[in-house]
């Protein structure tokens, strides 16, 4: 049986990626800087800022997914100031080259890279972080694919969770349409095995809604009352802060449903 190896296994979208990939039943060996304890999958221990771990990692491997990432604002659900002028390159940049130098000397088949929609016109230093690995990536002589998703729900949730001590939300009237993390890891998995390469389809989540709407239904769904504020923005600044509207293909799941898994019976207060 082949093996994927999955990068960024632990992570949001990479735990459910992994999820789809045994429960088609497929080999699996997951990268982590330390090992799990699920068992239904190999672990293999190593870092991609480092280097360390990862030529063993890759050892009879046929297909790579590489989903891992470091996002300092992911990580702490909010931005500050320094998010504006610098963003870790170690695993997103340096971690995507090493792979990428041992994918083409073991001959790996396919190497899938998750990337993000509207990269190429953002202007947050992860966003271009983000670019310059996804660069690397199409310049690589490996055979790959690249698909860019749209922000995940639980990144959208934390950064609101994070305004909302604030009595009055500004938010952009700028269309978005975030996706959750099972949609795309459907998208991800059809894409690995379908034996198509290059630029896939992204993949953005089923509703087209105003930022402003999107935190209405946030507010709704846990129980605030916060007044929504809705500033309108150019759409070359929305852009550049990564608000736009995917192309190609959609998720299932829509936010609001999201929303009422997630805090179904929770009034957080009046
Ligand atoms: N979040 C979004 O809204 C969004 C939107 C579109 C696309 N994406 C892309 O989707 C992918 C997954 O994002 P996510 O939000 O699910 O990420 P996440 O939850 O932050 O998980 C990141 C993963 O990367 C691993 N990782 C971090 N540093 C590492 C290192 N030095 N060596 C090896 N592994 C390391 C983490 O492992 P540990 O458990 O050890 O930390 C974790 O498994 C990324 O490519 C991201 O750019 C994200």
């Amino acid at each position: 049986m082949t093996l994927t190896l999955v990068t960024g296994g632990t992570g949001h979208l990479g735990r459910d990626i992994v999820d789809r990939l045994v429960g088609d039943r497929r080999h699996v060996r997951l990268l982590a800087r330390s090992a799990g304890t699920r068992s239904d999958v190999e672990w293999a221990v190593g870092d991609l800022a480092t280097g360390a771990g990862l030529r063993e990692a890759l050892h009879g491997v046929d297909t790579v997914i590489n989903a891992a990432t470091y996002s300092p604002i992911a990580r702490r659900g909010g931005v500050r100031p320094v998010d504006f002028f610098k963003s870790p390159a170690t695993v997103d940049v340096q971690g995507t080259e090493r792979l990428l130098s041992l994918c083409e000397q073991q001959c790996i088949r396919h190497f899938l890279h998750v990337s993000i929609v509207g990269l190429d016109e953002a202007t947050l230093p992860y966003a271009r972080v983000k670019l310059a690995g996804e660069r690397l990536v199409r310049a690589s002589a490996v055979s790959w694919s690249v698909v860019r998703a749209m922000p995940f729900y639980y990144l959208l949730d934390r950064m609101l969770a994070g305004l909302a001590w604030l009595p009055l939300w500004p938010m952009p009237m700028t269309p978005f349409n975030p996706v959750d993390t099972s949609d795309v890891a459907d998208h991800v998995v059809a894409c690995a095995f379908d034996g198509i390469r290059g630029e896939r389809a992204q993949i953005g989540g089923p509703e087209d809604l105003s930022v402003a709407v999107l935190a209405g239904q946030y507010r709704d769904a846990r129980g605030l009352h916060r007044k929504i504020l809705p500033i309108p923005m150019s759409e070359t600044r929305a852009r550049g802060m990564g608000f736009v509207v995917s192309q190609g293909a959609r998720g299932r799941l829509a936010w609001a449903d999201w929303l009422q898994r997630r805090y179904a019976g929770s009034c957080d207060e009046a």
